[in-house]
Protein backbone atom coordinates (compact mmCIF):
# COMPACT_ATOMS: atom_id res chain seq x y z
CA UNK A 1 0.00 0.00 0.00
CA UNK A 2 1.08 3.44 -0.69
CA UNK A 3 1.94 6.01 1.59
CA UNK A 4 -0.92 8.38 3.46
CA UNK A 5 0.21 11.57 4.22
CA UNK A 6 -2.00 14.13 6.69
CA UNK A 7 -1.65 17.82 6.41
CA UNK A 8 -3.30 19.77 9.53
CA UNK A 9 -3.02 23.37 8.63
CA UNK A 10 -4.23 23.92 4.90
CA UNK A 11 -2.90 27.55 4.21
CA UNK A 12 0.08 28.64 1.57
CA UNK A 13 2.02 26.03 2.88
CA UNK A 14 0.06 23.36 3.47
CA UNK A 15 -2.15 23.60 0.51
CA UNK A 16 0.92 23.49 -1.51
CA UNK A 17 2.76 21.05 0.10
CA UNK A 18 -0.13 18.87 0.43
CA UNK A 19 -0.93 19.13 -3.51
CA UNK A 20 2.59 18.56 -4.74
CA UNK A 21 2.94 15.50 -2.49
CA UNK A 22 -0.21 13.95 -4.13
CA UNK A 23 1.07 14.82 -7.27
CA UNK A 24 3.75 13.00 -6.31
CA UNK A 25 1.50 10.05 -6.45
CA UNK A 26 0.76 10.22 -2.75
CA UNK A 27 -2.52 9.86 -1.01
CA UNK A 28 -2.82 13.40 0.76
CA UNK A 29 -5.81 14.54 2.95
CA UNK A 30 -5.43 18.49 4.35
CA UNK A 31 -6.67 19.52 7.11
CA UNK A 32 -8.18 22.72 8.67
CA UNK A 33 -10.35 23.88 11.11
CA UNK A 34 -11.80 26.80 9.16
CA UNK A 35 -14.64 25.39 7.44
CA UNK A 36 -15.32 27.73 4.49
CA UNK A 37 -11.16 26.95 3.60
CA UNK A 38 -12.64 23.40 3.37
CA UNK A 39 -16.04 24.34 1.94
CA UNK A 40 -14.47 26.23 -0.97
CA UNK A 41 -11.70 23.58 -1.69
CA UNK A 42 -14.39 20.99 -1.87
CA UNK A 43 -16.17 23.19 -4.25
CA UNK A 44 -13.37 23.39 -6.67
CA UNK A 45 -12.09 27.07 -5.34
CA UNK A 46 -8.50 28.02 -3.72
CA UNK A 47 -8.60 30.24 -1.39
CA UNK A 48 -5.34 31.78 -1.63
CA UNK A 49 -3.87 32.89 -5.43
CA UNK A 50 -0.84 31.09 -5.97
CA UNK A 51 0.01 30.74 -9.81
CA UNK A 52 -0.74 27.01 -10.55
CA UNK A 53 -2.28 26.05 -7.66
CA UNK A 54 -5.80 25.58 -9.13
CA UNK A 55 -4.83 23.27 -11.58
CA UNK A 56 -2.41 21.16 -9.85
CA UNK A 57 -5.10 20.91 -7.14
CA UNK A 58 -8.14 19.90 -9.29
CA UNK A 59 -5.64 17.33 -11.31
CA UNK A 60 -5.15 15.54 -7.83
CA UNK A 61 -8.72 15.76 -6.62
CA UNK A 62 -9.92 14.58 -9.45
CA UNK A 63 -7.16 11.46 -10.04
CA UNK A 64 -8.83 10.84 -6.31
CA UNK A 65 -5.19 11.63 -4.07
CA UNK A 66 -6.06 15.04 -2.51
CA UNK A 67 -8.77 15.32 -0.01
CA UNK A 68 -10.15 17.98 2.17
CA UNK A 69 -11.77 17.63 5.42
CA UNK A 70 -12.41 19.76 8.68
CA UNK A 71 -12.15 16.29 10.87
CA UNK A 72 -8.74 15.98 12.06
CA UNK A 73 -9.41 12.54 13.66
CA UNK A 74 -10.79 10.75 10.71
CA UNK A 75 -7.63 12.08 8.65
CA UNK A 76 -4.67 11.21 11.20
CA UNK A 77 -6.11 7.94 12.54
CA UNK A 78 -4.67 6.05 8.82
CA UNK A 79 -1.97 8.49 8.34
CA UNK A 80 1.76 7.32 7.89
CA UNK A 81 3.04 10.22 8.20
CA UNK A 82 1.49 13.85 10.11
CA UNK A 83 2.25 17.00 9.11
CA UNK A 84 1.69 20.10 11.25
CA UNK A 85 1.22 23.15 9.32
CA UNK A 86 -0.22 25.68 10.55
CA UNK A 87 0.51 29.46 11.47
CA UNK A 88 3.00 30.78 13.89
CA UNK A 89 2.40 33.86 14.08
CA UNK A 90 4.47 36.84 15.78
CA UNK A 91 2.87 37.59 19.44
CA UNK A 92 3.54 41.29 20.99
CA UNK A 93 6.79 40.53 22.33
CA UNK A 94 8.36 38.84 19.10
CA UNK A 95 8.26 35.32 19.75
CA UNK A 96 6.45 32.84 17.79
CA UNK A 97 3.28 31.60 18.65
CA UNK A 98 2.77 28.04 19.16
CA UNK A 99 -0.72 28.04 20.55
CA UNK A 100 -1.85 26.61 16.79
CA UNK A 101 0.92 24.39 16.81
CA UNK A 102 0.23 22.76 20.38
CA UNK A 103 -3.36 22.25 19.48
CA UNK A 104 -2.81 20.79 16.14
CA UNK A 105 -0.36 18.59 18.48
CA UNK A 106 -2.37 17.29 21.37
CA UNK A 107 -5.51 16.50 18.22
CA UNK A 108 -3.13 14.57 16.70
CA UNK A 109 -2.04 12.84 20.01
CA UNK A 110 -5.68 11.17 20.21
CA UNK A 111 -6.21 10.36 17.11
CA UNK A 112 -3.46 8.64 15.86
CA UNK A 113 -3.38 4.72 15.58
CA UNK A 114 -0.19 2.88 14.98
CA UNK A 115 3.01 4.23 14.13
CA UNK A 116 3.25 7.62 12.98
CA UNK A 117 6.04 10.35 11.99
CA UNK A 118 4.29 13.42 13.26
CA UNK A 119 6.54 16.24 11.24
CA UNK A 120 6.37 19.83 11.97
CA UNK A 121 6.49 21.80 9.05
CA UNK A 122 5.37 25.31 10.33
CA UNK A 123 8.22 27.51 11.01
CA UNK A 124 9.05 26.38 14.66
CA UNK A 125 11.62 27.93 17.20
CA UNK A 126 14.50 24.94 18.49
CA UNK A 127 13.07 22.68 20.61
CA UNK A 128 9.72 22.80 19.66
CA UNK A 129 9.74 19.25 18.17
CA UNK A 130 10.81 18.43 21.55
CA UNK A 131 8.09 20.27 22.92
CA UNK A 132 5.20 18.30 20.89
CA UNK A 133 6.97 15.19 21.37
CA UNK A 134 6.40 15.24 25.25
CA UNK A 135 2.71 17.27 25.00
CA UNK A 136 1.76 14.15 22.67
CA UNK A 137 3.02 11.51 24.97
CA UNK A 138 1.68 12.84 27.92
CA UNK A 139 -2.01 13.08 26.00
CA UNK A 140 -1.47 9.47 24.76
CA UNK A 141 1.36 8.15 27.15
CA UNK A 142 0.88 4.53 24.64
CA UNK A 143 1.66 6.54 21.21
CA UNK A 144 3.71 4.95 19.11
CA UNK A 145 5.60 8.01 17.04
CA UNK A 146 8.88 9.69 15.78
CA UNK A 147 9.04 13.25 15.54
CA UNK A 148 10.84 14.76 12.60
CA UNK A 149 11.34 18.51 11.46
CA UNK A 150 10.91 19.22 7.80
CA UNK A 151 10.91 23.55 7.37
CA UNK A 152 9.34 24.81 4.47
CA UNK A 153 11.63 27.38 2.26
CA UNK A 154 9.23 27.52 -0.63
CA UNK A 155 8.30 31.21 -1.54
CA UNK A 156 4.98 32.12 -2.37
CA UNK A 157 4.40 33.33 -5.96
CA UNK A 158 6.50 30.45 -7.22
CA UNK A 159 5.80 27.76 -4.19
CA UNK A 160 4.69 24.67 -6.30
CA UNK A 161 8.01 25.23 -8.38
CA UNK A 162 9.96 25.87 -5.45
CA UNK A 163 8.23 22.76 -3.93
CA UNK A 164 9.08 20.70 -7.01
CA UNK A 165 12.53 21.70 -7.45
CA UNK A 166 13.85 22.57 -4.23
CA UNK A 167 17.11 24.02 -3.34
CA UNK A 168 17.35 21.34 -0.56
CA UNK A 169 15.11 19.58 1.31
CA UNK A 170 16.16 19.38 5.51
CA UNK A 171 14.70 16.61 7.22
CA UNK A 172 15.64 16.53 11.05
CA UNK A 173 14.80 13.24 12.82
CA UNK A 174 16.48 10.84 15.22
CA UNK A 175 14.88 7.75 14.69
CA UNK A 176 15.74 5.47 11.77
CA UNK A 177 12.20 4.84 11.19
CA UNK A 178 11.25 8.30 10.70
CA UNK A 179 14.29 9.43 8.43
CA UNK A 180 13.08 6.20 6.00
CA UNK A 181 9.97 7.31 5.99
CA UNK A 182 10.65 10.80 5.25
CA UNK A 183 13.31 10.53 2.53
CA UNK A 184 10.67 7.67 0.79
CA UNK A 185 8.00 10.70 0.74
CA UNK A 186 10.92 12.69 -0.75
CA UNK A 187 11.90 10.11 -2.96
CA UNK A 188 10.73 11.53 -6.53
CA UNK A 189 13.27 14.54 -5.90
CA UNK A 190 15.64 12.23 -6.09
CA UNK A 191 15.51 11.52 -9.79
CA UNK A 192 16.40 15.84 -9.62
CA UNK A 193 19.00 15.29 -7.72
CA UNK A 194 17.81 17.52 -5.23
CA UNK A 195 19.87 17.27 -2.11
CA UNK A 196 17.95 16.13 0.70
CA UNK A 197 20.00 17.05 4.56
CA UNK A 198 19.82 14.97 7.44
CA UNK A 199 20.12 16.67 10.73
CA UNK A 200 19.17 16.63 14.25
CA UNK A 201 15.78 17.95 14.73
CA UNK A 202 17.30 21.60 16.67
CA UNK A 203 19.76 21.90 13.30
CA UNK A 204 16.37 21.81 11.09
CA UNK A 205 14.18 23.73 13.24
CA UNK A 206 17.30 26.19 13.09
CA UNK A 207 18.44 26.50 9.55
CA UNK A 208 14.74 27.54 8.58
CA UNK A 209 15.34 30.59 11.03
CA UNK A 210 19.15 31.24 10.10
CA UNK A 211 18.13 30.98 5.96
CA UNK A 212 15.44 33.43 6.40
CA UNK A 213 17.18 36.01 8.35
CA UNK A 214 20.27 35.70 6.23
CA UNK A 215 17.83 36.88 3.56
CA UNK A 216 16.75 39.69 5.39
CA UNK A 217 19.95 40.99 6.12
CA UNK A 218 20.86 40.58 2.56
CA UNK A 219 18.05 42.73 1.81
CA UNK A 220 18.71 45.14 4.22
CA UNK A 221 22.08 45.28 3.29
CA UNK A 222 21.18 46.42 -0.52
CA UNK A 223 18.67 48.76 1.28
CA UNK A 224 21.22 50.57 3.32
CA UNK A 225 23.42 50.99 0.26
CA UNK A 226 20.90 52.56 -1.55
CA UNK A 227 20.43 54.83 0.95
CA UNK A 228 24.17 55.64 0.75
CA UNK A 229 23.94 55.74 -2.80
CA UNK A 230 21.30 58.53 -2.30
CA UNK A 231 23.97 60.66 0.01
CA UNK A 232 26.80 60.29 -2.82
CA UNK A 233 25.34 60.60 -6.32
CA UNK A 234 25.62 56.81 -7.00
CA UNK A 235 23.45 54.61 -8.88
CA UNK A 236 22.69 51.79 -6.56
CA UNK A 237 21.74 49.49 -9.26
CA UNK A 238 25.35 49.48 -10.35
CA UNK A 239 26.87 49.20 -6.91
CA UNK A 240 24.67 46.26 -6.78
CA UNK A 241 25.18 44.09 -9.40
CA UNK A 242 28.92 44.88 -9.55
CA UNK A 243 28.83 43.13 -5.53
CA UNK A 244 26.52 40.48 -6.56
CA UNK A 245 28.76 39.16 -9.58
CA UNK A 246 30.98 37.60 -7.04
CA UNK A 247 30.21 34.44 -6.45
CA UNK A 248 30.91 34.40 -2.94
CA UNK A 249 28.05 37.63 -2.68
CA UNK A 250 25.40 35.91 -5.41
CA UNK A 251 23.03 38.61 -6.91
CA UNK A 252 20.01 37.89 -5.69
CA UNK A 253 18.46 39.35 -2.91
CA UNK A 254 20.31 42.70 -3.39
CA UNK A 255 17.47 44.50 -4.66
CA UNK A 256 16.81 47.53 -3.13
CA UNK A 257 13.29 48.48 -2.35
CA UNK A 258 10.56 49.85 0.63
CA UNK A 259 11.90 47.33 3.04
CA UNK A 260 11.06 43.34 3.10
CA UNK A 261 7.64 42.23 4.45
CA UNK A 262 5.45 39.40 4.07
CA UNK A 263 4.54 36.35 6.24
CA UNK A 264 8.07 34.92 7.00
CA UNK A 265 10.65 37.33 7.65
CA UNK A 266 9.58 39.98 9.57
CA UNK A 267 8.53 37.32 12.21
CA UNK A 268 11.21 34.98 11.96
CA UNK A 269 13.90 37.55 12.48
CA UNK A 270 11.66 38.47 15.48
CA UNK A 271 11.85 35.58 16.71
CA UNK A 272 15.53 34.74 15.45
CA UNK A 273 16.59 37.78 17.56
CA UNK A 274 14.25 36.40 20.83
CA UNK A 275 15.65 32.94 21.07
CA UNK A 276 19.11 33.87 20.30
CA UNK A 277 18.86 36.54 23.60
CA UNK A 278 17.38 34.14 25.60
CA UNK A 279 20.00 31.43 24.99
CA UNK A 280 22.30 34.64 25.91
CA UNK A 281 23.91 34.33 21.99
CA UNK A 282 22.22 37.44 20.52
CA UNK A 283 22.43 38.12 16.82
CA UNK A 284 22.33 41.70 16.69
CA UNK A 285 23.48 41.85 13.17
CA UNK A 286 19.55 40.65 13.11
CA UNK A 287 18.65 42.71 15.94
CA UNK A 288 20.13 45.54 13.38
CA UNK A 289 18.15 44.46 10.93
CA UNK A 290 14.78 44.62 12.34
CA UNK A 291 15.46 48.20 13.30
CA UNK A 292 16.73 49.26 9.30
CA UNK A 293 13.80 47.26 7.96
CA UNK A 294 11.32 49.31 10.12
CA UNK A 295 13.23 52.60 9.25
CA UNK A 296 13.40 51.89 5.93
CA UNK A 297 9.58 51.37 5.15
CA UNK A 298 9.02 55.17 7.04
CA UNK A 299 11.78 56.36 4.77
CA UNK A 300 9.64 56.25 1.85
CA UNK A 301 6.53 58.47 3.47
CA UNK A 302 10.04 60.66 4.02
CA UNK A 303 10.42 60.77 0.50
CA UNK A 304 6.85 61.07 -0.96
CA UNK A 305 6.28 63.98 1.20
CA UNK A 306 9.44 65.14 -0.10
CA UNK A 307 8.82 64.74 -3.47
CA UNK A 308 5.81 66.61 -3.00
CA UNK A 309 7.72 69.41 -1.76
CA UNK A 310 7.14 69.09 1.89
CA UNK A 311 3.80 68.09 2.73
CA UNK A 312 1.49 65.39 1.82
CA UNK A 313 -1.26 67.26 3.62
CA UNK A 314 -4.14 67.64 1.61
CA UNK A 315 -2.92 65.61 -1.43
CA UNK A 316 -4.30 63.01 -3.12
CA UNK A 317 -1.76 59.45 -3.83
CA UNK A 318 -2.34 56.77 -5.73
CA UNK A 319 -0.91 53.59 -5.16
CA UNK A 320 -0.33 50.91 -7.09
CA UNK A 321 0.44 47.10 -5.53
CA UNK A 322 -0.23 46.41 -2.00
CA UNK A 323 0.68 43.22 -1.10
CA UNK A 324 4.64 42.42 -0.18
CA UNK A 325 5.42 40.66 -2.99
CA UNK A 326 4.37 40.20 -6.63
CA UNK A 327 2.02 37.07 -7.48
CA UNK A 328 0.56 36.57 -4.39
CA UNK A 329 -2.64 37.82 -2.77
CA UNK A 330 -0.91 37.90 0.87
CA UNK A 331 -0.78 41.23 2.73
CA UNK A 332 0.84 40.20 6.60
CA UNK A 333 3.07 42.19 7.27
CA UNK A 334 3.59 44.52 3.71
CA UNK A 335 4.98 47.62 3.84
CA UNK A 336 1.99 48.46 2.29
CA UNK A 337 0.49 48.05 6.19
CA UNK A 338 2.95 50.90 7.46
CA UNK A 339 3.66 53.36 4.41
CA UNK A 340 -0.19 54.04 3.77
CA UNK A 341 -1.91 54.95 7.41
CA UNK A 342 1.55 57.23 7.84
CA UNK A 343 0.43 58.70 4.77
CA UNK A 344 -3.16 59.46 6.38
CA UNK A 345 -1.98 60.38 9.31
CA UNK A 346 -0.31 63.51 7.58
CA UNK A 347 -3.44 64.04 5.88
CA UNK A 348 -3.47 62.47 2.57
CA UNK A 349 -5.95 60.23 0.88
CA UNK A 350 -5.15 57.43 -0.25
CA UNK A 351 -6.15 55.57 -3.67
CA UNK A 352 -4.93 51.92 -4.39
CA UNK A 353 -4.92 49.18 -6.83
CA UNK A 354 -3.62 45.80 -6.30
CA UNK A 355 -4.40 42.87 -8.54
CA UNK A 356 -4.71 40.15 -6.05
CA UNK A 357 -4.43 41.44 -2.88
CA UNK A 358 -7.47 43.86 -2.81
CA UNK A 359 -9.67 41.57 -0.47
CA UNK A 360 -7.26 40.97 1.71
CA UNK A 361 -6.49 45.14 2.27
CA UNK A 362 -9.95 46.36 2.43
CA UNK A 363 -9.66 44.25 5.97
CA UNK A 364 -6.35 46.03 6.85
CA UNK A 365 -6.71 49.59 5.61
CA UNK A 366 -9.07 51.93 6.55
CA UNK A 367 -10.12 54.99 4.21
CA UNK A 368 -8.45 53.94 1.29
CA UNK A 369 -10.48 54.14 -1.96
CA UNK A 370 -9.78 51.16 -3.59
CA UNK A 371 -10.41 51.24 -7.24
CA UNK A 372 -10.24 48.53 -10.32
CA UNK A 373 -7.36 49.35 -12.38
CA UNK A 374 -3.60 50.81 -12.11
CA UNK A 375 -4.93 53.30 -14.45
CA UNK A 376 -7.91 54.19 -12.14
CA UNK A 377 -5.01 54.61 -9.41
CA UNK A 378 -3.57 57.83 -11.40
CA UNK A 379 -7.12 59.55 -11.70
CA UNK A 380 -6.32 63.32 -10.03
CA UNK A 381 -3.73 62.10 -8.00
CA UNK A 382 -0.84 64.46 -6.77
CA UNK A 383 1.48 61.53 -6.74
CA UNK A 384 1.88 58.21 -7.40
CA UNK A 385 3.23 55.34 -5.41
CA UNK A 386 4.94 51.81 -6.81
CA UNK A 387 4.68 49.65 -3.61
CA UNK A 388 5.14 46.13 -5.15
CA UNK A 389 6.46 45.28 -8.51
CA UNK A 390 3.33 43.36 -10.50
CA UNK A 391 4.55 43.20 -13.96
CA UNK A 392 1.63 45.04 -15.04
CA UNK A 393 3.11 47.84 -13.66
CA UNK A 394 6.09 47.52 -15.49
CA UNK A 395 4.79 49.15 -18.91
CA UNK A 396 2.52 51.57 -18.15
CA UNK A 397 1.35 54.08 -20.59
CA UNK A 398 3.03 57.12 -19.26
CA UNK A 399 1.17 59.57 -21.48
CA UNK A 400 -2.05 58.51 -20.54
CA UNK A 401 -0.70 57.89 -16.78
CA UNK A 402 0.24 61.97 -16.73
CA UNK A 403 -3.43 62.86 -18.44
CA UNK A 404 -4.95 61.32 -15.61
CA UNK A 405 -2.84 63.02 -12.88
CA UNK A 406 -2.37 66.30 -11.53
CA UNK A 407 1.03 67.84 -11.73
CA UNK A 408 2.90 70.29 -9.44
CA UNK A 409 3.61 73.90 -10.03
CA UNK A 410 6.39 73.27 -12.01
CA UNK A 411 4.42 70.83 -15.10
CA UNK A 412 6.15 67.75 -13.70
CA UNK A 413 4.09 64.93 -12.53
CA UNK A 414 5.31 63.25 -8.91
CA UNK A 415 6.76 59.52 -9.85
CA UNK A 416 7.37 57.44 -6.67
CA UNK A 417 9.05 53.99 -8.17
CA UNK A 418 10.03 52.22 -4.69
CA UNK A 419 10.89 48.67 -6.42
CA UNK A 420 13.02 50.70 -9.26
CA UNK A 421 11.22 49.33 -12.27
CA UNK A 422 11.75 52.74 -14.20
CA UNK A 423 14.68 54.09 -15.64
CA UNK A 424 15.32 57.41 -13.74
CA UNK A 425 16.75 59.02 -16.90
CA UNK A 426 13.47 57.99 -19.37
CA UNK A 427 11.18 59.22 -16.37
CA UNK A 428 12.78 62.58 -16.02
CA UNK A 429 12.79 63.23 -20.10
CA UNK A 430 8.76 62.03 -19.72
CA UNK A 431 8.01 64.82 -17.46
CA UNK A 432 8.24 63.27 -14.54
CA UNK A 433 9.79 64.14 -11.18
CA UNK A 434 10.76 60.30 -10.33
CA UNK A 435 11.76 59.16 -7.21
CA UNK A 436 13.09 55.47 -6.90
CA UNK A 437 15.47 54.11 -4.19
CA UNK A 438 19.17 54.55 -4.26
CA UNK A 439 19.48 55.74 -7.72
N1 LIG B 1 3.64 31.42 3.70
C1 LIG B 1 4.87 31.11 3.37
O1 LIG B 1 5.40 31.56 2.35
C2 LIG B 1 5.69 30.20 4.23
C3 LIG B 1 6.89 29.66 3.72
C4 LIG B 1 7.62 28.81 4.53
C5 LIG B 1 7.19 28.50 5.80
N2 LIG B 1 6.05 29.05 6.28
C6 LIG B 1 5.60 28.68 7.63
O2 LIG B 1 4.58 27.70 7.52
C7 LIG B 1 3.61 27.88 8.55
C8 LIG B 1 2.23 28.07 7.94
O3 LIG B 1 2.23 29.28 7.21
P1 LIG B 1 1.07 29.64 6.20
O4 LIG B 1 1.49 30.88 5.49
O5 LIG B 1 0.70 28.44 5.40
O6 LIG B 1 -0.11 29.97 7.24
P2 LIG B 1 -1.68 30.17 6.94
O7 LIG B 1 -2.16 31.09 7.96
O8 LIG B 1 -1.88 30.48 5.49
O9 LIG B 1 -2.30 28.71 7.16
C9 LIG B 1 -2.39 28.09 8.40
C10 LIG B 1 -3.71 27.28 8.43
O10 LIG B 1 -3.72 26.44 9.57
C11 LIG B 1 -5.06 26.32 10.02
N3 LIG B 1 -5.06 25.81 11.40
C12 LIG B 1 -4.61 26.40 12.52
N4 LIG B 1 -4.76 25.58 13.58
C13 LIG B 1 -5.29 24.42 13.12
C14 LIG B 1 -5.66 23.19 13.72
N5 LIG B 1 -5.49 22.95 15.03
N6 LIG B 1 -6.18 22.24 12.94
C15 LIG B 1 -6.36 22.44 11.62
N7 LIG B 1 -6.03 23.57 10.99
C16 LIG B 1 -5.49 24.56 11.73
C17 LIG B 1 -5.58 27.72 9.87
O11 LIG B 1 -6.99 27.75 9.83
C18 LIG B 1 -4.95 28.14 8.53
O12 LIG B 1 -5.80 27.85 7.44
C19 LIG B 1 4.10 29.04 9.38
O13 LIG B 1 4.85 28.55 10.46
C20 LIG B 1 5.01 29.79 8.42
O14 LIG B 1 6.01 30.51 9.10
C21 LIG B 1 5.28 29.87 5.51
Amino acid sequence: MGMQVTMIGTGYVGLVSGACFSEFGVDVTCVDKDRSKIDKLLAGEIPIFEPGLDRLVANNRKAGRLHFTTDLKDAVEDADVVFIAVGTPEQEDGSANLDYVFSAADEIAEAMRGYTVVVTKSTVPVGTGEQVRKRILAKNPDAEFDMASNPEFLREGSAIEDFMRPNRVVIGAHAKRAIKRMKELYRPLYLIEAPVLVTSIPAAELTKYAANAFLAVKITFANQIANLCEAVGADVHDVVRGMGLDNRIGRKFLHPGPGYGGSCFPKDTQALARTARENHEPVTLVEAVLEANDAQKLRMVDKIEAALGGSVEGMRIGVLGLTFKPNTDDMRDAPSLTIIPSLQKMGAEVIAYDPEGMEAATRMLEEVTFVESAYEACEEVDALVILTEWNQFRFMNLKRVKQAMRSREDGRYVFCDFRNIYEPDVMKKAGFRYTGVGR
